[in-house]
C-alpha cells in the first residue's frame, strides 16, 4: 500500500495525519536535547516538529519514497530504512520513541511495541497514535463511496495478533509490553480538506482506500468519483472545503527498567 506513495502520500492523508502531532510531542515530553526516533516516519511531518523543539532526530521507514523524501525535507536528521517489528538501533539509544499511525499497520502490534520499548532508555518515553475502530466519519466516508458505488472492496489480509483499536486497547497494548505511566485517550478533531485533495489519495492509490480504487476497472473507479462527489458535496463548509469530524487514539508511557 506505501511503495513509492511518497508524494501521493504528502498531498492527501498527511495533512490528517499531522494533527496529533504537537499533542503526541508534548505528551511523550519532547524539547531541547532529547534523542527522539520517529518509527514509520512517512513524509518526515513529525520529524520537522521535534527538530524545531531542539530534539536531536533518527527517523525510520519500511518504504524507499518515504526515507528519500525525510531525508529531503529534514536533513538534520538520521533517516534509516528499517521495517518493525526490527529496528536498525541498539538497545536503550532513545529518550523518546513515537510512532504516528504506523502500529496499526504491522502485523503483530505487540511484538513491535516491544521493540519500541527496546530501543527506549529506562526512564524514557514510547507514544503511538492511531485511528479508532469504527473509523470515525471523516474516514468513514470511504466506506459510503464503496456502499454507494456498489464496489466489491477486496478482501485485505486479516493482521496477525490484532488488538481492539479502542482506547483501553491501546492502553493494553502498552501495558502488556511492560510500560508503566500509560495514558490512552481520543483526540478529536474537524477536519477539513479540499476535496480534490483528499479524493487524490484514493485515486493515487494511497492506504486501503487507494487499494480498493486501484483494484476497480475504469467504469467503476468513475462510478465511486461520482458518489464521491455527491456525499462529500453534503458536507463542503463555506470555503468548499469537504469537513468532517475525525479522531484519533493517541497513547503514552514509560519504560521504567
Ligand atoms: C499512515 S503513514 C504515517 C506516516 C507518518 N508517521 C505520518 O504520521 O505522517 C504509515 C507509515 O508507516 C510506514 N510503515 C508501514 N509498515 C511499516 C513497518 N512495518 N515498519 C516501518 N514502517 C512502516 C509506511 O511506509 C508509512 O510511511
Amino acid at each position: 500500500m506505501w511503495h513509492d506513495k511518497a508524494a501521493a502520500y504528502h498531498g492527501s492523508f498527511a495533512g490528517l495525519c499531522a494533527y496529533p502531532m504537537p499533542f503526541l510531542l508534548d505528551q511523550a515530553d519532547v524539547g531541547e536535547g532529547s534523542r527522539v526516533l520517529d518509527v514509520g516516519c512517512g513524509t518526515g511531518s513529525l520529524s520537522v516538529l521535534a527538530v524545531e523543539r531542539g530534539a536531536i532526530v533518527s527517523a525510520v521507514d519500511a518504504e524507499p519514497s518515504m526515507v528519500a523524501a525525510t531525508q529531503a525535507r529534514v536533513p538534520e536528521a538520521d533517516v534509516r530504512a528499517g521495517t518493525l517489528p526490527t529496528l536498525p538501533y541498539p538497545d536503550a539509544w532513545f529518550d523518546v520513541v513515537l510512532g504516528n499511525f504506523v502500529i496499526n499497520h504491522v502485523d503483530h502490534p505487540a511484538i513491535s511495541v516491544a521493540e519500541l520499548r527496546r530501543v527506549t532508555r529506562p526512564g524514557g518515553r514510547i507514544g503511538i497514535s492511531l485511528w479508532p475502530r469504527p473509523a470515525p466519519p471523516m474516514q468513514q466516508l470511504w466506506d459510503e463511496v464503496i456502499q454507494a458505488a456498489a464496489v466489491i472492496a477486496p478482501d485485505f489480509p486479516a493482521v496477525a495478533g490484532n488488538f481492539p483499536q479502542t482506547v483501553a486497547g491501546a492502553a493494553e497494548l502498552l501495558t502488556a509490553a511492560g510500560l508503566v505511566d500509560v495514558r490512552s485517550g481520543l483526540l478529536e478533531w474537524q477536519h477539513r480538506v479540499d476535496p480534490e485533495q483528499w479524493w487524490s489519495g484514493a485515486i493515487n492509490g494511497v492506504a486501503g482506500i487507494g487499494f480498493t480504487v486501484s483494484q476497480q476497472d475504469p467504469p467503476t473507479v468513475a462510478r465511486m468519483k461520482a458518489e464521491y462527489d455527491r456525499i462529500a458535496g453534503q458536507d463542503l463548509d463555506g470555503e468548499g472545503r469537504l469537513s468532517r469530524p475525525t479522531a484519533a487514539i493517541v497513547a503514552t508511557a514509560t519504560r521504567r527498567t
